[in-house]
């Protein structure tokens, strides 16, 4: 049950909400989302809930951690001027995205494995966003058929990991637009994975090896063991990669299969246009922070682009998202730009917005939410965001999203 109440009037006018946690709505919570009061308290509940492998998967970053740091350091490199009576009593945050109309400024990012952390991962955050108006984006890297989580979950973004093979994108593509699907994200920041020191310490893999450290680290959370894997296996079977191309990949656990990523290392600009040229809903390329590919993704026609450094997984020591947009803003054009990486607070959202995003999207914490409470963890996450977003746009001054601008924002340091 969502904490949050959303009062809108009959002609989709100002949204008004109530906060996501008081003493009165906690006593209505699960019990354990009660001390969940923002988007980092889910992790400290998740780090309890998830085996360790599992955990540091969802939690970590690569090498030094210096991007997923610096992702943090941007937005509080900002402060706001806020101003002050301004009669702000009907307040709106929906927003207009690539032709549709969503709820709230944000959505979920893609995230690999969501299955592994929460039963029927991708299924619960695709139907908790679709709930709560707002996009969620089905990873390649999942462990559902996309035509089950578009059925039931009503997704309709899906994220591909694509190598530079024409035939097998064309076949990809065919198989996402079946589905239902209308809008294409293209991740562009994973020519290769990112090295992840965190994954080989604490014993993860991708397919996972079956060992006695590992069943020792299942038998060490057993409301996971129970709840997700033993529920899982029960209800479905074995998950594999379901997504990755047009036929299926390997199962989740095994002694010696190795999933192949060849070829992502040979996807180019040609083959991003062959993309574009054959998809015919939204098409967005994910992982950008140059100025120079902006300008390229407007020139082979993208709808859209999504400012990124994935979250400090990938090369450490990448700019940090916030620090990236402004010139890229100038080079979009009108495609629309979002951002993510490190988002955790309303005022991340609106630091992001007036700088010149469009839309942002939030990753670990939705599933940290999905692991511990399923479908009413994403929507308490949900209405938390929401809710902070109300107030510091009250607290700034403002109505509406289109009346922030940089004028708002002072940077703290010279
Ligand atoms: C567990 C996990 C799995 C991810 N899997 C994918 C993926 O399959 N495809 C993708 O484009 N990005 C993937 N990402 C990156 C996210 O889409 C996103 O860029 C990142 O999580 C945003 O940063 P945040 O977690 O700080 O909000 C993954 C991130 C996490 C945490």
């Amino acid at each position: 049950m969502s904490a949050t109440t959303t009062n809108q009037n009959a002609a989709g006018g100002p949204t008004r909400l109530e906060p996501a946690v008081t003493q009165r709505t906690l006593k209505r919570m699960p019990r354990r989302l009660r001390g969940v009061l923002a988007l980092d308290d889910f992790e400290t509940a998740a780090r309890r809930h998830l085996p360790r492998p599992i955990f540091g998967y969802v939690a970590g970053a690569c090498e030094t951690g210096a991007s997923f740091a610096a992702n943090r350091a941007a937005f509080a490199a900002h402060a706001f001027v806020p101003r002050v009576l301004r009669d702000v009593g009907d307040r709106s945050q929906r927003r207009t995205l690539m032709g549709r109309a969503y709820e709230h400024p944000f959505g979920i990012s893609p995230m690999g494995l969501s299955a592994l952390a929460a039963y029927d991962g991708d299924v619960v955050l695709a139907a908790a966003a679709r709930a709560a108006g707002i996009p969620a984006v089905m990873s390649a890297t999942s462990l559902t058929p996309l035509e089950r989580v578009a059925a039931e979950g009503g997704s309709r973004w899906f994220q591909a990991y694509l190598p530079g093979d024409d035939a097998r994108i064309e076949a990809m593509l065919a198989r996402v637009a079946a589905a239902g699907f209308d809008t294409l994200v293209l991740t562009v920041d994973v020519p290769v994975s990112g090295n992840r020191e965190n994954n080989v310490r604490n014993g993860f893999d991708a397919p996972l090896k079956p060992s006695l450290r590992l069943a020792w680290d299942g038998a060490m959370r057993p409301r996971w063991l129970v709840g997700t894997a033993l529920r899982t296996l029960a209800a479905r079977g074995m998950p594999h990669f379901e997504n990755m191309d047009a036929l299926r990949g390997p199962p989740i656990v095994s002694r010696n299969v190795v999933r192949s990523t060849k070829g992502r290392d040979r996807l180019a600009w040609r083959h991003a246009e062959l993309m574009r040229a054959r998809w015919k809903g939204s098409f967005v390329l994910k992982g950008v922070l140059a100025a120079e590919d902006a300008r390229r993704a407007r020139e082979i026609g993208c709808d859209g682009i999504v400012v990124s450094n994935h979250g400090g997984r990938q090369l450490d020591g990448a700019i940090a998202p916030l620090e990236a947009l402004g010139p890229i803003v100038a080079e979009a054009g009108s495609m629309a730009v979002m951002l993510e990486s490190g988002v955790r607070r309303g005022t991340d959202v609106l630091k992001a917005l007036a700088l010149g995003a469009d839309f942002v999207f939030v990753g670990r914490p939705f599933l940290f939410a999905a692991a511990i409470a399923g479908e009413a963890g994403v929507r308490h996450a949900v209405d938390l965001l929401a809710e902070e977003i109300d107030r510091d746009m009250t607290l700034l001054g403002i109505r509406t999203l289109d009346e922030l601008s940089s004028d708002l924002l002072r940077p703290e340091r010279p």
